[in-house]
């Protein structure tokens, strides 16, 4: 007498992968091990790969196109519920795949189960998982344009925009807010250019790779990689289901941009401080207090400079999950995912908020003008003038610029308030000329050198950008 076949159903085993199985895993076995709770949200991503590998299963012959044509209705028939929200997920199956593999199977019957045919969940979390965040890089890098777009108009608008340019969070030298933009807009395009480099490395597919060391069966690779996108299929079966450096390479292009977005949002924290006065947002972007009726706080800025922690941490997260992992899969890989999510969550909410603020705020050009001539920020101008004037060396300009700096500090005024007298009790061959560059408006007229900040500088950048948008789009 034959051994009757232990049916899964009877024992609580796993119907995916319970044969051996005299019993289900414990309470908590599932609950550590599921992973449905956040991964169901690459539904998408398994059911177009589940379509494209049973295309090419059907295609080379090893199911039929009767079994292929049933798949693809069930498929299609399971995206129509999951997304009108009334697909069950379910803990005991684990994760997306077999959720929506066992839903199939109910559907179809037979055919369902010929789907997992060549294929592993190893290779297809892999290929599902890239697909995701192949996904998210376009949006992000179509979120990184529109600020960019944003950023270079609000600059052209301000190219004579005189405002203090710092160093030290110190008045340093008179800028420009256009050019001060324009600095953001290089920082975003290099963000840009990481997330579509990355891009280009994660576009092969895993698919096909199976467990770990490929299959017997006579599958077409080619082919479910041109199906899905990709450029190719990867070309190592072990890398492709180990690898998650295109998830890190992804995360920290997430955290570099996050931290330039950052650094603007404590700019926006700093310059909308009545001390400064520089720019006020509208009320739309900002909140109230509930117990200081003057408050207007900046907590869109303080957010997205807040929010950047949890990037940087998905980065460090990830890094940390598989620096320790022998090749190939193990289960800590399922790790990759949350982390990956709330990045790129985060970074389009930040970047959406940054480009709302960068829209809307209003410049105060009269209190960024009386700054940016504050704090002898033109002593660099009167050095150089001495070293063109007067042929001084620039190391003695220096020094005979300090001491003037020093003299009007004594009087209480400002570079341009000495009187010529008192100039030239310092270096007795100063002359009028002098008073021509004490201004802010004349500082930065004056540095035209490349990517100077001289308001013509700006407003032919802007240009500049402008044409450069239109080609990245
Ligand atoms: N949920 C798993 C993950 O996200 C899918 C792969 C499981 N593979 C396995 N051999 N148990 O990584």
């Amino acid at each position: 007498m034959s051994k009757p076949v232990s049916n899964p159903q009877q024992t609580g085993a796993n119907q995916q992968w319970g044969g051996r199985f005299a019993e289900g895993p414990s309470a908590i076995m599932q609950a550590i091990n599921a992973s449905v709770a956040f991964d169901a949200k690459m539904w998408r991503q398994d059911i177009r790969g589940s379509l494209a590998h049973a295309a090419m299963l059907s295609h080379v012959g090893i199911i039929s196109a009767e079994d292929e044509a049933a798949i693809r209705q069930g498929l299609d028939a399971i995206a129509a519920q999951i997304e009108a929200g009334a697909f069950e997920w379910s803990e005991a199956l684990e994760d997306v795949h077999m959720n929506i593999e066992a839903r199939l199977t109910e559907r179809i019957g037979e055919a369902g189960k010929r789907l997992h045919t060549a294929r592993s969940r190893n290779d297809q979390v892999a290929t599902d998982f890239r697909l995701w965040v192949r996904d998210a890089m376009d949006g992000l890098a179509a979120q990184q344009l529109e600020v960019i777009r944003i950023l270079a108009r609000r600059a052209e608008e301000h190219a004579d925009t005189i405002m203090p340019g710092y160093t030290h969070l110190q008045p340093a030298q008179p800028t420009t807010f256009g050019h001060h933009l324009l600095a953001y807009a290089e920082m975003l395009w290099r963000d840009r250019g990481r997330m579509l480099d990355a891009r280009a490395r994660l576009n092969e597919c895993p698919l096909g790779a199976a467990a770990m060391c490929g299959t017997g069966f006579p599958i077409d690779r080619q082919m479910t990689a041109a199906a899905l996108g990709f450029d190719q299929p990867a070309r190592n079966s072990l890398d492709a289901v180990g690898s998650r450096d295109f998830a890190l390479e992804f995360l920290a292009a997430c955290a570099i941009c996050a931290t330039h977005l950052s650094r603007l949002a404590e700019e926006i924290v700093i310059w909308t401080n009545p001390a400064f006065g520089f720019v006020s947002l509208p009320d739309n972007l900002t909140t109230g207090s509930s117990i200081m009726p003057q408050k207007r706080n900046p907590d869109a800025a303080e957010l997205v400079r807040g929010k950047t922690g949890r990037v940087t941490g998905a980065l460090v997260g990830l890094l940390t999950v598989v620096k320790g992992l022998a090749m190939t899969y193990a289960k800590d890989l399922q790790e990759d995912k949350e982390g990956v999510f709330d990045a790129a969550e985060t970074l389009t909410l930040c970047l959406a908020a940054s480009a709302a603020m960068l829209r809307d705020l209003r410049p105060n050009a009269e209190r960024m003008a009386a700054a940016a001539g504050a704090g002898f920020s033109t002593a660099t101008d009167l050095a150089d003038w001495l070293v063109r004037e007067l042929r001084m060396p620039f190391r003695d300009a220096h020094h005979v610029t300090g001491r003037l700096v020093a003299r009007a500090e004594a009087l209480g005024l400002d570079l341009a308030g000495l009187s010529l007298a008192e100039m030239q009790a310092v270096e007795p061959r100063i002359h009028e000329g002098i008073f021509g560059v004490l201004t802010a408006s004349a500082s930065v007229a004056s540095r035209r050198s490349h990517g100077g900040t001289a308001p013509e500088n700006v407003r032919a950048m802007a240009r500049e950008w402008r044409e450069r948008i239109r080609c990245g789009e």
